[in-house]
């Protein structure tokens, strides 16, 4: 995360005296990754952030993954699956490799106090309203928003009551997402043909300044999942200043790259990760070219397994297939896939889309998840035979 952002009291000098009304010392925490040679954050503590209490396994339900053997193209429907527990424990895992997993969420409890520790995670916002709370403050979420929640943030998900939280979880199973370094100039500002930039992205707006005592995180690493007690809870933060914390970006300001001719799938590209990059389809103008054909080319991804979450909209490609708002479609490599029968010629001379869509293309093969399996569509593969 390129962005400097500070809220609250910090010394006018870092590592040195900053002193409460009474005298006595706040606590800095430097709060960095890759090993203090990369993005970091200094925190400002009432209390010390390393008092434990106690320290407790916590048995864990484990969702296995089984590999996409016979290799087939997916679709899973995800409205199909089991609502309840919260935006943390509701997770149903859909995909999974070495690198991310990618689960979906449909829920209306807020979540105890959490603390990923095997990597960073992303989790667009498909229905509900509320704030994620953390160290770093209040960070008020929406449809619509990718949430960005750096590894190690200890937080919370509190869901406003109106209707029911859905979302598609990236789960990053050790590194870092953020925007694609291509976007970046070499000191880290947005360049002009991002397609966003740093007033798109909204940080925590307000600290808790929680002076409570013997609290509860669930910390997960990737030996399991551990429940730290702390002395002084987490949200006592005072202040903080740099370029790590949890941010929301909206999917309706990304501005689509259109042009004459089909544009490929980089122009989308909103985040990279570990062997992975996250992608934003948008409502945009169609191709002007004259002859232009606005439905994708057929196409084979050799080196990636492809993974669409269909948020709204009318989806042009995807004809007859079966696909509807909260759908998931695995293209793996070794498939080639495009549009369905008839779409091509149905998209001709149209002016343009209205579709939102995500998608998550990974460098190595995903396997399938319970919750991948318990919302598969199995008619999918055939929905490409012309005369169906
Ligand atoms: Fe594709």
């Amino acid at each position: 995360m390129p962005y400097y952002r500070r809220l609250g009291d910090i010394p006018p000098k870092r590592h040195t005296q900053f002193r409460k009304p009474d005298g006595g010392l706040y606590t800095e925490e430097l709060m960095g990754e890759e090993g203090f040679s990369f993005d970091s954050a200094l925190l400002y503590h009432l209390n010390p952030p390393t008092a434990l209490a106690s320290i407790e396994t916590v048995d864990s339900e484990v969702q296995e993954t089984s590999p996409n053997h016979p290799l087939r193209p997916r679709h899973f429907r995800t409205h199909k699956l089991k609502e309840g527990g919260d935006p943390i424990t509701g997770r149903h895992v859909l995909l999974a490799n070495a690198d991310v997993t990618i689960s979906y969420v449909a829920c209306d409890q807020d979540s105890a106090l959490f603390r990923n520790a095997t990597g960073d995670e992303v989790v667009y916002i498909e229905e509900g309203s509320g704030r994620l709370e953390s160290v770093f403050g209040i960070l008020p979420f929406t449809s619509g928003d990718y949430v960005v929640i750096p590894a190690t943030t200890i937080h919370r998900w509190i869901l406003d009551d109106d209707t029911t939280f859905r979302a598609l979880v990236a789960e990053a199973r050790g590194g870092h997402i953020g925007p694609p370094r291509r976007y970046l100039s070499r000191n880290g500002q947005f360049l002009e043909h991002a397609p966003y930039c740093e007033r798109d992205l909204h940080g925590p707006t307000e600290l808790l300044n929680i002076d409570e005592e013997d609290v509860d995180v669930l910390v997960k690493r990737q030996s399991g999942i551990t429940r730290f007690t702390f002395r002084h809870h987490p949200f006592d933060v005072v202040g903080w200043d740099g370029c790590l914390y949890p941010y929301t970006f909206s999917i309706h300001d990304f501005e689509p790259i259109t042009g004459r001719v089909h544009q490929p799938p980089p122009v989308h590209q909103t985040f990279e990760g570990p062997n992975l990059v996250i992608c934003s389809f948008v409502s945009r103008k169609f191709d002007y070219h004259p002859l232009a054909i606005p439905a994708p080319y057929h196409h084979s991804n050799v080196d990636s397994d492809e993974v669409i979450f269909y948020h709204e909209g009318n989806f042009m490609s995807r004809k007859g297939s079966g696909i509807e708002p909260g759908s998931v479609s695995l293209h793996p490599g070794g498939h080639t896939h495009g549009p369905q029968p008839g779409s091509v010629e149905a998209s001709i001379g149209k002016e343009g889309t209205e579709e939102l869509a995500v998608m998550i293309d990974t460098f190595r093969p995903l396997e399938i998840g319970p919750g991948g399996w318990d919302a598969e569509d199995d008619k999918y593969a055939w929905t490409w035979l012309e005369g169906r």
